[in-house]
């Protein structure tokens, strides 16, 4: 089929998804725009998502293409709406949609990137990694393209959590290589912890992560994604300090544990934040209690309330609370993250509900 049928095909593909708030097909309410179709069956348009659109439109817009005979792929820019003028409020008060400043275009290295939210804690163990994980892959799971950047020198631990333990190849001609993401679970992956050698000790000083995270940045063939994760290590060091400056994140997402709230390190690592003028997208309490498998009684082991609280104090948004759920461990071993092996599970719903606020308050940034 040639380009201009299959571009009609893919504009009646379209048409017959409605959008539940309008009621409106997806061509006719204008909710796609800039359709085109190439040579190689690749399908490009742009996809207007408000705040208040659910995230799932893109996904099912995506498979409807995809479902087309003849066309190879769907390459979806998803455009956040317009950005209100600058400079309206600023985030001291927390994050009120419309009133914090537009974010500025990335500069070089990854200007094919729209977002890019840190994953960061305290102290290490709280379970940022897995926070991380989840929240990329639950951005995939809504047809958005996404990765993942592994910020912890001190292995790779993010691609062994998808269920990956090949390393990256490396494109391109000579005098111009490329490293090239691994990919799972429809989440470009890459780990500072590859340019470790194995036994190498990892003791890397701050500028020195800063400099491989530039060149990392630089060489890896990312292409373009809507979001980008980052799993940042654990904290507040000089190290933690010149990664967050050498990326233009957009926000950080804090993970706490109610029995970290109380020790002063997760309020440190919310003014490193402030301190390089990051946004805090909000604070997750992991390991917040455990759900008992036989009576499905609720336990609240450490108490409960204390990352809302500490939200509050530290005027953040909360996020929400992940309870202690053996489906974590689980989809470690299988290297699925929880909201793909177990989405029903205690974990896996909350995990869900955290990427959705995540994404709304991206999509509110610009909107
Ligand atoms: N809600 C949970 N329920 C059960 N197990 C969990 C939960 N959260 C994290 N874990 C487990 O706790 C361990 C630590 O989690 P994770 O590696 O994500 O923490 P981290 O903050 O990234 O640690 P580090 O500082 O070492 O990078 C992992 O084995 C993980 O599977
Ligand atoms: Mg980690």
């Amino acid at each position: 089929m040639n380009p201009d049928d299959l571009r009609r095909s893919v504009m009646a593909a379209l048409a017959k998804i409605n959008h539940p708030a309008t009621g409106k097909d997806l061509v006719a309410g204008g909710h796609v725009q800039n359709v085109a179709v190439d040579d190689q069956g690749v399908a490009r348009f742009q996809f207007m998502l408000k705040p208040e659109d659910p995230n799932e439109l893109v996904k099912e817009a995506r498979s409807a293409v995809e479902a087309i005979a003849g066309i190879t792929g769907a390459k979806i820019n998803v455009q956040l709406p317009q950005m209100q003028p600058p400079g309206g409020g600023g985030r001291k008060g927390g994050l009120k949609p419309g009133s914090v400043p537009a974010p500025t275009p990335k500069p070089g290295l990854l200007k094919n990137v729209s977002h890019i939210v840190a994953v960061s804690s305290g102290k290490g163990g709280v379970g940022k990694s897995m926070v991380a994980a989840n929240l990329a892959a639950a951005i995939a799971k809504t047809g958005q393209r996404v990765g993942l950047l592994d910020a912890d020198i001190y292995g790779p631990n993010i691609p062994l959590m998808f269920g990956v333990s090949r390393r990256p190849n490396v494109i391109g001609e000579k005098g111009k290589e490329m490293i090239e993401p691994l990919e799972a679970h429809g989440v470009r992956l890459m780990s500072l912890g590859f340019l470790l050698d194995k036994d190498q000790p990892a003791i890397m000083r701050g500028p020195l992560i800063s400099g491989v995270l530039k060149q990392f940045l630089e060489q890896v063939a990312w292409g373009d994604l809507d979001v980008m994760v980052v799993d940042m290590p654990p904290g507040t060091g000089d190290a933690q300090l010149s990664l967050v400056q050498s990326i233009d994140l957009d926000g950080a997402v804090m993970v706490t544990t109610p029995q970290d709230v109380s020790t002063g390190d997760v309020r440190r690592a919310i003014k490193m934040f402030e301190r390089v003028n990051t946004r805090v997208l909000g604070i997750v309490e992991n390991m917040a209690g455990l759900t008992c498998p036989h009576c499905h009684e609720h336990i609240d082991v450490f108490g409960v309330g204390g990352g809302e609280a500490l939200a509050a104090e530290m005027k953040v948004p909360f996020l929400g609370r992940v309870p202690l759920d053996p489906a974590v461990r689980e989809a470690g071993d299988r290297g699925t993250p929880t909201v793909l092996s177990a989405s029903g599970s205690g974990a896996g719903v909350a995990l869900g509900e955290i990427a959705e606020k995540v994404l709304d308050t991206l999509a509110a940034l610009v909107g």
